[in-house]
C-alpha cells in the first residue's frame, strides 16, 4: 500500500509530518533515486525512500515477549565472553528483540523482550515507578528490624533505596524466603540491599512486573503478551 512520503517518514519516528514536508521541499528526500516532490507516494516494501542518503526501513510489527529467564543467561545483546544470551532462547521470532531492563547472570524469572523502544524506555524510566517483584532466598533470618530497614530504604553506595514492600516471608532452616517489590531498578539492587543488611542472597527470581507474572511459562520458554496486556503497560 502506498502512502505519502511525509507519513512514512513520521511513522519511522524521524520527524513530525510537517517537518517531513519541509524536508521534502528542501530536497533532502529521494524516491527511487530522484529528488522527491510533495505529494509523492511510496510503498517501502517496493520503493527506496532516503532521507539525507539514509534509507527508511519498512516498519516491523511490534513484538512483546514474556520470557522465563533461566540462570546462566546474560541480558545483553552480545557477550565478549561468549556466554548464553537470552535472545538465543527466542530463535523463531524474525525481528531483532532487546531485553527491557536487566537481570543478572544468576537471576532467573520474568524478562520482557521487545522491539518497541518507546515502551521499553517507559517501563525502565524511574519516573514511572513500575513495580518489580522478586522471590528471594537469603542465608539467615529476616528479623522485624531488618524487614523494616529493607522496606524503608537502605543506604547503598549509589544512595538511599526507595521504599519497598516485603511479603510472604517463610523461613526454612538456615534460609529465609520472601518476596520484595521494588519501584526502581538499580544494578544488582536486591542483592546489594540484602547484603547491606547482612543477608546474602542465594537465589533470586523475578516473579512480577507491573501486572504481569510467570504463570504458565516454563523456565527457558516464553509467550507473546496479549493486546490487552500491552495496552495496560502503555497506560502505566
Ligand atoms: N536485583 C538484583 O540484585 N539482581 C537482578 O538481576 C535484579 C534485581
Amino acid at each position: 500500500m502506498t502512502q505519502r512520503l511525509q507519513k512514512l517518514i513520521a511513522a519511522a519516528g524521524l520527524a513530525s509530518r510537517r517537518q517531513a514536508e519541509g524536508w521534502i521541499i528542501a530536497g533532502r528526500v529521494t524516491l527511487n533515486g530522484r529528488i522527491a516532490c510533495l505529494g509523492d507516494r511510496a510503498d517501502l516494501e517496493e520503493d527506496c525512500v532516503q532521507v539525507d542518503g539514509r534509507s527508511l526501513q519498512p516498519r516491523q510489527p511490534w513484538v512483546y515477549l514474556l520470557l522465563n529467564k533461566p540462570v546462566g543467561y546474560v541480558t545483553t545483546a552480545r557477550d565478549p565472553q561468549g556466554r548464553n544470551l537470552v535472545t538465543d532462547l527466542v530463535r523463531d521470532v524474525p525481528v531483532r528483540l532487546f531485553p527491557v531492563g536487566r537481570l543478572d547472570l544468576n537471576t532467573e524469572g520474568l524478562l520482557l523482550l521487545t522491539n518497541d523502544g518507546a515502551l521499553a524506555a517507559r517501563l525502565t524510566h524511574p519516573r514511572h515507578r513500575v513495580a518489580k517483584t522478586y522471590l528471594v532466598r537469603v542465608r539467615g533470618a529476616l528479623s522485624n528490624e531488618i524487614r523494616q530497614r529493607l522496606e524503608a530504604g537502605v543506604e547503598l553506595e549509589d544512595g538511599l533505596t526507595a521504599p519497598a514492600r516485603i511479603a510472604r516471608v517463610r523461613s526454612g532452616g538456615s534460609h529465609t524466603w520472601f518476596e520484595i517489590t521494588l519501584y526502581e531498578g538499580r544494578n544488582r539492587q536486591v542483592r546489594r540491599m540484602c547484603e547491606m543488611v547482612g543477608l546474602p542472597v542465594s537465589r533470586l527470581k523475578r516473579v512480577g512486573l507491573a501486572s504481569l507474572n510467570l504463570e504458565g511459562v516454563r523456565v527457558g520458554h516464553y509467550r507473546h503478551l496479549t493486546a490487552g496486556e500491552v495496552a495496560l503497560l502503555k497506560k502505566l
